[in-house]
């Protein structure tokens, strides 16, 4: 019975083992300065690795040379200083490896280098809004008694610094390769974690608090943005992407952004204020609708293939009835589209939580939104 207990512990230690290094789960590639973080967690798998599989052997081991034999009688050993020194000094050394690279990367995550450039994020159940500094280079002062639908961050209306800030449209960031950037994090409402696993960086965003943490993205490249804290029922959905660009392109998104005075970054004030945003140029292609969709974080909640979301499918929508909450049915028709955009929470869809934020669209979006849900049948 000892003997086949030992076996068993044997094969775990060699299972776990060859599963590791079988297993397709490896890292994925990185792209920002962070090496130091797979060293961290490459040197925790390594001291794991080695008690794991040095504990199972040595209870093997014991197992099997201690087992009941008859005849044999146990006798205990109390007390062996070379033995107890030997252990506690293994144990230090194990656990120093364990805390210190991950306590000094930290202190390096949360140090940013003078020359990093500041871009700041803001969550919301369940979306995510960026913004820059303008040509000032410092981001304007916010406050929470000027957030609303129409102005997460809670941009100050009369602070002038604030005016030339960028508010990028859509739910995507561009970034240019090469520059440090420092990473800014408020949150609108409840616990959000700001996370692109090919930076290796995230951090918690805290109502009340901002935190922060820099890298350098060395790769140029599309990286999805996750939201790593379970914060409602879109927390899956929850997402959005930053583009590492090269400078010249960099240069070409940056101008084409809105700015929070009016305008664009790249305007001489004449382009419209609180533009297009992520749908820019597109529009011309006839699919400015499923851009500003996309851009607003819509898509996050509304499937356009029939599959049941946070909130009702756009599949053939546009025509049908929806049975309320509280009783009553809905006729689906441009009024009804409008108004569940704009003002979400008059009518709630029976079986819906009614979680969703006003959308902050234009007319012009809006129409364009209402055209691409009556094409989605
Ligand atoms: Cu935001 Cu999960």
């Amino acid at each position: 019975m000892a003997i086949a207990v030992a076996l068993v512990l044997v094969a775990i230690a060699v299972g776990a083992l060859a599963f590791h290094y079988a297993s397709p789960w490896w890292l994925t590639p990185i792209a920002s300065n962070w090496h130091a973080m797979d060293d961290a967690l490459l040197l925790t798998m390594l001291i794991t690795g080695v008690a794991f599989v040095g504990l199972h052997a040595f209870v093997a081991v014991a197992l099997v040379r201690y087992r009941h034999r008859a005849g044999h009688r146990a006798s205990a050993e109390h007390g062996n200083r070379r033995l107890e020194w030997w252990l506690i000094g293994i144990t230090t050394v194990g656990i120093i490896g364990l805390l210190a690279p991950g306590l000094t990367v930290y202190a390096r995550l949360i140090t940013p280098p003078p020359d990093a450039q500041v871009f700041e994020v803001m969550g919301q159940q369940w979306q995510w809004h960026y913004r820059l500094p303008g040509r000032d280079g410092k981001l304007g002062t916010t406050d929470v008694r000027f957030m609303g639908p129409t102005n997460p961050f809670g941009m100050n209306p009369d602070d002038p610094v604030g005016q030339d800030d960028v508010l990028v449209g859509g739910q995507e960031l561009h970034l240019p390769v090469g520059r440090p950037a420092l990473a800014q994090l408020r949150a609108q409402d409840v616990l959000h974690d700001f996370y692109v696993p090919q930076f290796r960086t995230r951090m918690n965003m805290v109502p009340g608090m901002v935190t922060h943490f820099w890298f350098t993205p060395e790769r140029a490249g599309r990286y999805e943005v996750l939201c790593a804290q379970l914060c409602g029922v879109g927390h899956a959905n929850m997402r959005s992407w930053v583009v590492v660009d090269e400078p010249a392109a960099y240069a070409a998104w940056l101008a084409r952004q809105a700015t929070y005075g009016g305008g664009t970054v790249g305007s001489d004030g004449s382009g419209g204020a609180g533009g297009a945003g992520g749908a820019g140029g597109a529009a011309a292609a006839g699919k400015a609708g499923q851009l500003v969709a996309q851009a607003k974080g819509c898509t996050a909640c509304h499937s356009v293939d029939g599959t049941r979301g946070v909130g009702p499918t756009w599949k053939g929508l546009y025509g049908s009835t929806a049975p309320l909450e509280g009783g009553g049915i809905a006729q689906v028709d441009d009024a009804y589209l409008q108004q569940s955009i704009a003002q979400p929470q008059a009518q709630i869809v029976r079986g819906f939580p009614p979680v969703m934020p006003p959308a902050q669209l234009t007319e012009a979006e809006m129409a364009a939104v209402v055209d691409y849900i009556k094409s989605v049948q």
